[in-house]
């Protein structure tokens, strides 16, 4: 069979006169869609940018308690703990499916627990397809122990980190720190407490301590799921800070609710979300008391209604609760900085956290101390508040100027040395400002001297846009010339992105020297 063929027909053509009017009447047209577009796109993107689910959950699920982690001694004297880094899928929400990442599970991990004075050391194992690591965020140890991206377990490895304990007692956590990943592991699942005990913490019996009991591990965090129930990562903010969530878990339980069977409670809240700030605070405006910051016990409880806290720092509350009530945790818009960008950045957000119920009868708590314990004080006169050791601009995604290197050490500090700090957020946006190795005193907000909250011991704080803060530390042990500490910004997709620094500490007149890789 055969095709006949016909050649194409000419073009059609036809003349073309230039008519200047219907160009300019074409043109307005075009316009005027464009602009009603992007107005179209500006509002739905500034009413899509504001989260409300107050009243919008139901409070169904348990809350989850993480186990406290297994831990034998061993001949040594250490007591050891195992952390295995592992896939899995699990149901956040209800009718979801994700795949996620967790320790001796398939999210999140178990709670560490130890006291003052004591040995421990962690056997780390890494079963994961990546790289990853772990970092004991606001724990005091050796840098080679620090679990920062210096520290890299690959896939199938195991890392044995031990150290002696030796700092107040406190909610410290940990979560891996493999540079330009960190943000992808914690959000997938990667993150868990770690409590350290001493007498203080228990005051006497004067606190609640009873674990999953009357003394509650809660780990806050920002979820975002697609329409097929999977977890979303990497999602955009407009506002900068890296992902937003529109939904909160608190120890991986959607919707939770915690049975109260005590007159007092305690909530040790971590905010372990990846760039999210809250305002936590409840819905009838009770006073909690503030007990604990960072890294330990406030001098004394400071009562307030609202409690803010940005990505990795902690905050101890004891709440008081008269029998049968009920009432919700909730976070409030916190101030991220005024205008637009602060509704970008969660500025106008609110949520439904956790629902408090308390039992018909319930056990009577000791009133709380008034003391509780030392509050930090190197003794920064009003001169040596002027004297600033270092300075520290906070910038886009930079820190002075310059990006994470992990060639490169940036600061190299002397052993024994106690330090002024101060760090400046240029930006109309929040950072934030965290430190290893060491705990601090905050010694000015702005000028002014820090609010009674944060008059204990802090591992990271929250620099509003524009904001200064002064900080004091001593590097009392650990010289190593050869593998520095991190500081960074923790909202993580920025120190993912090189808001990062590292420091060593070095024995007096010796130099930082080139930085070791470990595995
Ligand atoms: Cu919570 Cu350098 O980390
Ligand atoms: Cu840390
Ligand atoms: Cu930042």
């Amino acid at each position: 069979m055969t095709y006949a063929y016909y050649p194409p027909p000419p073009p059609y053509r036809r003349r073309r006169r230039f008519r200047p009017l219907r160009w300019l009447l074409g043109l307005l047209a075009l316009g005027l869609v464009l602009v009603l577009g992007a107005f179209g796109l500006m509002v739905w993107a500034w009413s899509s940018a504001a989260v409300d689910t107050v009243g919008a959950v139901a409070f169904e699920q348990r809350l989850r308690i993480p186990p406290l982690a297994e831990s034998h001694i061993d001949a040594r004297g250490r007591r050891v703990f195992s952390l295995t880094a592992q896939e899995g899928a699990t149901e956040l929400a209800p009718g979801t499916r994700s795949d996620t990442f967790g320790f001796n599970g398939s999210y999140l991990g178990p709670t560490l627990r130890a006291e003052r004075g004591e040995r421990v050391a962690v056997r780390v194992t890494n079963e994961l397809e990546e790289t990853t690591s772990v970092h004991w965020h606001g724990m005091h140890l050796p840098a080679r122990m620090d679990g920062g991206p210096h520290q890299q377990v690959a896939p199938g490895d195991t890392w044995t980190p031990h150290w002696r304990v030796d700092q107040p007692a406190s909610t410290l956590w940990y979560h891996p720190h493999p540079h330009g990943d960190t943000e992808q592991h914690v959000y997938r699942g990667l993150a868990g407490m770690f409590i350290l005990d001493d007498p203080d913490s228990r005051a006497g019996d004067r606190l609640p301590h009873e674990y999953g009991v009357d003394d509650i591990p809660v780990v806050v965090q920002d979820k975002d799921f697609g329409d097929d129930g999977e977890m979303r990562e990497g999602g955009i903010s407009l506002g900068g800070t890296g992902m937003l969530g529109d939904t909160l878990v608190v120890n991986g339980t959607y919707g939770p609710y915690v049975e109260v069977t005590s007159t007092r409670v305690r909530l040790r809240l971590l905010n372990a979300s990846t760039a999210r700030v809250y305002d936590f605070g409840f819905a009838d405006d009770r006073d909690l008391a503030v007990i604990g910051s960072d890294g330990g016990l406030l001098p004394a409880p400071v009562r307030q209604d609202r409690v803010t806290l940005s990505p990795g720092e902690r905050a101890e509350v004891v709440v008081t609760m008269s029998p049968g009530e009920q009432v919700e945790l909730r976070s409030y818009p916190p101030d991220v900085g005024a205008g637009l960008m602060g509704r970008f950045a969660g500025g106008s957000d609110s949520f439904d956290v956790l629902h408090l119920r308390a039992a018909d009868r319930l056990t009577p708590s000791p009133a709380l101390p008034e003391v509780l314990a030392p509050a930090p004080d190197f003794a920064v006169g009003e001169d040596e508040l002027q004297q600033v050791d270092r300075r520290f601009e906070l910038s886009g995604r930079s820190i002075n100027g310059t990006q994470m290197d992990m060639s490169r050490v940036d600061e190299t500090v002397e052993l024994g040395d106690t330090e002024v700090w101060e760090v400046h957020n240029r930006d109309g946006m929040h950072h934030s400002f965290h430190v290893h190795d060491v705990q601090f005193q905050v010694l000015s907000v702005d000028e002014d001297a820090p609010p009674p909250d944060h008059r204990g011991w802090k591992d990271t704080i929250y620099l509003r846009p524009g904001s200064t803060m002064r900080i004091a530390m001593r590097f009392s042990d650990y010289a190593d010339a050869h593998v520095p500490y991190m500081f960074h910004c923790h909202l993580l997709s920025h120190e993912d992105s090189g808001m990062m620094g590292q420091f060593a500490v070095v024995r007096p007149g010796e130099e930082a020297g080139a930085v070791g890789h470990q595995h």
